[in-house]
């Protein structure tokens, strides 16, 4: 018995599967309930009184080896060669991740930051729900300006005008809270989400963005406001590209006015971007009036300065012929990853 049970180790010792269907022959030849060690128990009993207390022993141990051999492999069959393959194998490659892409309008907005902080501009931000005073009276806005009116602003707090607070119509509110609570000169570039009370269509949404411009000092005169936006479009349209200053109102500015492109699209020839004119409206310009001056506690004897304001929509519907505002804001990744995406 000894014999044999030494013959066995060996070849218990020497097992080494190829899968798991050679385990499983191994289980049943030793481990089974016709199996060896089965066997060898059913021998025992027959042995005599002597033999038992060598041999029990033994045998114990003898079971305890196939058991052992027995989970060890299995243990290592089921945790897969290919599991344990992975932990080790660093060639593999890394796992793929899906890498964003920049809104169009984050694109436009860095884009005009860009150019205009090389002109030494400084970028400037402020709240979103202002009180009447930031967003009209300090502007100028006469009282019965219809600007002002229910149609155009979504108030939340209506009293008595002048302790109203809205949704911002236009980030020219932050022009305000930079001039009441620095000194000039001033040099900055306000972006932000502006919000009217408009009915959403292709044309026209109940918020949308802009970008506003103020420049302040002393001798700042229309021919500085002129290069300066000359100089910028050059930039984001790049040279050659036409500009056109129309005569306009706006009740912050003296003299105003409005600021064409030659159609990015067309390069002027005509084409229903531009509506066949070959010019294309981007923004709203003009000197700061001298009451706004003033309403921030600014000589308007010593300082003048120019201020500009333009939508972001409209640069990126140039610049990218997105010809539905509502795409701005639908979030439809099939639209949103047409742009530049993100290098890491
Ligand atoms: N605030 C104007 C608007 O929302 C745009 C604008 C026009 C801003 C002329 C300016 C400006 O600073 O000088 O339509």
């Amino acid at each position: 018995m000894q014999a044999q049970i030494d013959q066995y180790t060996a070849e218990i010792n020497a097992f080494s599967p190829a899968n798991a269907d050679e385990l499983e022959t191994f289980r049943i030849k030793f481990l089974g309930t016709k199996g060896i060690i089965k066997d060898l128990f059913e021998q025992f009993k027959t042995v005599g009184p002597e033999e038992k207390r060598t041999f029990g022993k033994v045998l114990n141990q003898f079971k305890q080896l196939a058991e052992a051999k027995y989970n060890e492999l299995k243990e290592t069959l089921d945790s897969g060669p290919k599991a344990k393959d992975l932990a080790l194998d660093l060639t593999l490659p890394g796992e793929d991740f899906a890498v964003g892409s920049r809104h169009p309008l984050s694109l436009v907005r860095n884009e005009i930051i860009d150019i205009f902080k090389r002109l030494g501009f400084v970028v400037a931000e402020g709240p979103e729900i202002e009180d009447d005073w930031h967003n009209f009276s300090a502007l100028n806005f006469p009282e019965e300006h219809p600007a002002r009116d229910m149609q155009d602003t979504f108030f939340i707090k209506k009293n008595s005008g002048k302790d109203d607070i809205a949704l911002r119509t236009h980030t020219s509110s932050v022009q305000v809270r930079m001039m009441e609570h620095g000194k000039p000169p001033f040099r900055a570039i306000m972006p932000g989400r502006v919000y009217r009370n408009e009915a959403i269509s292709a044309r026209a949404h109940c918020f949308f963005h802009q970008v506003e411009g103020l420049y302040v000092d002393e001798n700042v005169s229309f021919a500085d406001l002129k290069q300066t936006l000359y100089h910028f479009v050059q930039e984001l349209y790049g040279e050659g590209t036409k500009v056109r200053f129309r005569p306009s109102y706006f009740p912050f500015t003296e003299p105003s006015a409005e600021m064409d492109v030659s159609c990015t699209i067309c390069g002027g020839s005509g084409c229903n971007m531009c509506k066949y004119s070959g010019w294309v409206e981007i923004l709203g310009c003009g000197m700061v009036d001298p009451n706004v001056l003033e309403n921030c506690g600014i000589d308007s004897k010593k300082y003048t300065g120019f201020a500009f304001g333009m939508g972001m929509e409209r640069i990126a519907n140039l610049k990218y012929v997105i010809r539905d505002l509502r795409l701005f804001s639908e979030n439809d990744v099939r639209f949103l990853k047409q742009f530049q995406t993100e290098i890491l």
